[in-house]
């Protein structure tokens, strides 16, 4: 039986790193697994985790591949023995928390650079070989960050949205060449990602005036309550990744939880887009005044012009 032939990027930690593992360690030894890491000196506990799950050598290789460099999408490409990829799971990514006005010049583009052209890079790297067999599927690590805006993470989702935008225009294309593109929404999972985002965890504040450091300790404060409350194990999403890969006709969306598509279709119901804003705002931001001006022990610096929460 010819095995399914699975690359992966973003592999080091997090969702990539059990993916691989789940589908290198599974019984019926039916798939090969490119496990690609941007520092092939992070694949250490991958092969530790692969060798206590009695994962068959035959069934995991591991190759650098960042997303950030043409070139060495090209290499992990033509690393691939087989000489095909049946599936692509555009998987890195990395986030940036804070105000907008306190992000490093670099850290915007490098988000947007893994993010949103390294998932471009590396489907221009594979999809012309899955066009000329006529057959693959790719798969796609999206978030509810690119559904619906959330405060302090504006570029995060920003670069979510356009992968929304990608997606959904390569699904509409594409089904006639036999190659389905399907994104993995997922809510929040436990992962090493917030400790991996842009500029460092808990988000830059430099600079920043006293409201909006305010409101960006109210959005902590409801991270953590979220986290807390609807955080998934990555081997639970990892599930979400099979059910695409396995579906005879896959869709161009799955969900790992359903709890917060009453927001995501509060945004559709309402296209001027009021309802989502008055409803994230109260979640978040629960107890502050909605407009500007309104003061509170939030309120902006004495001399400093008000500033409505976003
Ligand atoms: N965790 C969540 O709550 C959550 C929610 C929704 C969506 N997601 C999405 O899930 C995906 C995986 O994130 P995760 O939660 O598993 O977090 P993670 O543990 O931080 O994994 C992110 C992976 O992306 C890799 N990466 C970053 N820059 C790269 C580059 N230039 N080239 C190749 N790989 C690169 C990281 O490698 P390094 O270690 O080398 O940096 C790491 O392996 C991301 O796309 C993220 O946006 C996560």
């Amino acid at each position: 039986m010819e095995r399914t032939v699975v690359l992966i990027t973003g592999c080091s930690s997090g969702i990539g790193w059990h993916l691989a593992l789940r589908l290198a360690s599974d019984p019926s030894r039916s798939f090969k697994v490119y496990a690609t890491l941007r520092d092939l000196k992070a694949q250490g506990p991958l092969w530790e985790a692969a060798r206590a799950r009695g994962c068959h050598p035959d069934c995991l290789e591991t190759l650098q591949l960042d997303v950030r460099d043409s070139d060495s999408v090209a290499v992990a490409r033509s690393r691939v023995t087989e000489g095909r990829v049946d599936v692509l799971v555009c998987n890195a990514g990395r986030g940036l928390l804070g105000p907008l006005e306190a992000h490093a010049a670099g850290a915007v583009s490098s988000v947007l650079d893994v993010n949103v052209a390294g998932t471009v890079r590396t489907l221009q790297a594979f999809l012309p070989d899955m066009k000329r067999r006529r057959s693959g599927r790719v798969l796609v690590t999206g978030s509810m960050g690119g559904l619906m805006g959330l405060p302090f993470n504006a570029v995060y989702c920003a670069s979510k949205f356009a992968l929304e935008g990608l997606c959904e225009s390569l699904a509409v294309l594409l089904p006639p060449f036999g190659i389905h593109v399907s994104l993995i929404e997922c809510g929040p999972v436990r992962t090493a990602f917030q400790d991996k985002l842009e500029g460092g965890p808990g988000g830059a504040l430099d600079g920043t005036d006293a409201q909006t450091r305010h409101l960006f300790s109210l959005y902590q404060r409801h991270c953590e309550q979220v986290f807390r409350e609807a955080a998934q194990d990555p081997e639970e999403v990892t599930e979400v990744f099979l059910t695409a890969l396995r579906a005879p006709r896959p869709a161009l969306r799955y969900f790992s939880t359903e709890r917060f598509l009453p927001l995501a279709r509060l945004r559709l119901d309402d296209s001027s887009g009021c309802s989502y804003v008055a409803a994230m705002q109260r979640a978040v931001f629960a107890d502050e005044p909605a407009e500007a001006g309104a003061g509170g022990p939030g309120g902006p610096e004495p001399g400093a012009p008000p500033a409505a929460p976003q």
